[in-house]
């Protein structure tokens, strides 16, 4: 399956995909054929450049609305035969139009053990609630923000001294491991999005 991926930063969920997708001994069904950031200097574009992957920036500044700023991004997607999305550090909320037309075809990762901590400063809203264990979920993409069918969740436990940096970074290496198996589970057919937004699962759980 073709895959693009959105980004704004660092890149590193990015990164894992591509190492994932590339690495010959996984027989990967996922291709990452286009990456697509709103910032010019995002990291990830220069990791994209790396592994000879088309890149595009499309600032959201050149766009009167949000909806204009989807329409450009969706149709660079759609030129590029994209038949997956992966949002990976992508920082805009996409419109309704958008997250609709790629129904059950797009997904996001989320620093936290959704349905908990959505939003931003996941790992500061788990650190004030004082749970124990906090991780990462690779979900498909609703119209509401962090909301939609969980795909695969890691969990990391959070240590007495951890600090919202320290906790960034184990959850960002768990992250690593989610994002390219639960890609890998949509690009080969193995889970569905039914009409409920609930996941069909291909193979037993
Ligand atoms: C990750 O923590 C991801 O869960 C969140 O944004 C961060 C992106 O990191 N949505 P990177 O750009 O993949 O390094």
């Amino acid at each position: 399956k073709r895959v693009g991926v959105l980004i704004s930063g660092g890149g590193t969920n990015l990164q894992a995909l591509l190492d994932h997708t590339n690495d010959p001994t996984k027989n990967s069904a996922a291709e990452i054929v286009l990456v697509i950031s709103n910032k010019v200097d995002a990291k990830g574009l220069e990791r994209a450049r790396n592994f000879n992957v088309a890149t595009k920036v499309i600032s959201h500044k050149d766009f009167s609305s949000r909806v204009e700023f989807d329409r450009q991004v969706n149709k660079e997607l759609r030129d590029a035969g994209v038949e997956i999305v992966c949002l990976a550090g992508f920082m805009r909320v996409l419109t309704g139009e958008f997250v609709r037309s790629w129904k059950g075809a797009l997904i996001n990762i989320h620093p936290a053990l959704l349905p908990l901590f959505k939003g931003t400063h996941a790992h500061r809203q788990a650190l004030d609630a004082g749970v124990r264990v906090t991780g990462c979920s690779v979900h498909f993409v609703e119209e509401e923000i962090d909301a939609g069918a969980i795909i695969v969740q890691e969990a990391v436990p959070i240590a007495l001294d951890d600090t919202e940096e320290t906790l960034q970074e184990k959850v960002l290496m768990r992250e690593h491991v989610a994002y390219p198996k639960a890609l890998e589970m949509l690009a080969r057919g193995e889970i569905q999005l039914d009409d409920q937004g609930k996941i069909i699962w291909a193979t037993p759980k």
